[in-house]
């Protein structure tokens, strides 16, 4: 058995896998996993590391590419989904206490920092993962977007949408909840993060704010409104 999964990842697995379907939900299949896939295409990886990799579709994405796939997440009912996957290597464990060689030339967090409770240890081992040179891939939740959960988008007195930031420089877990999902997400500073991923001496290569592409024309509309996803991407030094 894992260790607890008090976070609501257990509960929230069989409506996640659901709602993740065969493509993702709306963010990854119209928002990220384009520009994650151009990141990765035609880069010459050989062995990827998804760190929260859940019910396993983006390691499935990039064997696309040829690339040999671990994927470590510490829900089983998740990692269950995974393994029927028959190509990819998954593990059943915490970013901050996975126990993997120093081999991998990608480690992707997709998705992924917002749930981690210790980020510090969490990034540590993702940085020793990574061979001299490797990439560590990153598509975050913005800090200005958690910090407006758990309401999100509201209306004011008039009747008009707005999606107030709060307590920005607070760290917390904040319950979210939609369609039978009730999980934690972590709220950090973006000066958390950066600071985090300079202090292991990484070099930022790529850092972008994705927009919709395709997808519904109303929903991009209120997509583009606030500032959702980030992708950065950071190299260790060779
Ligand atoms: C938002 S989901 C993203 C899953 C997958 N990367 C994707 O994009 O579909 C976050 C994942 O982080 C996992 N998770 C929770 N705590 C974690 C931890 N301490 N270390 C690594 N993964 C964790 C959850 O089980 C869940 O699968």
């Amino acid at each position: 058995m894992s260790d607890d999964v008090s976070d609501g990842w257990a509960a929230s697995a069989s409506a996640w896998i659901v709602e993740q379907g065969d493509d993702g939900d709306y963010g990854r299949r119209f928002v990220l996993d384009a520009p994650m896939w151009a990141r990765i295409e035609g880069r010459g990886f050989h062995r990827a590391l998804d760190v929260g990799c859940g019910e396993g579709r983006f390691c499935r994405i990039m064997q696309r590419a040829g690339i040999a796939t671990t994927g470590i997440d510490p829900t089983e009912a998740l990692l269950a989904r995974a393994e029927l996957d028959p190509r990819g290597d998954y593990r059943l464990g915490r970013a901050e206490t996975m126990d993997v060689d120093a081999s991998f030339d990608l480690v992707v967090s997709y998705l992924s920092l917002i749930d981690i409770p210790d980020l510090g240890r969490g990034i540590a081992k993702m940085v020793a993962a990574l061979r001299p040179g490797g990439t560590l891939l990153i598509a975050n939740l913005t800090s200005f977007n958690t910090a407006g959960q758990p309401d999100g988008w509201i209306s004011d007195g008039e009747g008009t949408l707005r999606f107030p930031i709060d307590h920005y420089m607070d760290e917390r877990a904040i319950w979210v909840a939609r369609r039978g999902i009730r999980i934690q997400n972590w709220h950090r500073p973006l000066s958390t993060y950066m600071t985090l991923l300079l202090d292991h001496g990484l070099q930022l290569r790529l850092f972008s704010e994705p927009q919709p592409l395709g997808g519904d024309p109303e929903r991009n509309a209120m997509h583009r409104r606030v500032p959702y996803f980030q992708i950065m991407e950071w190299q260790k030094p060779a």
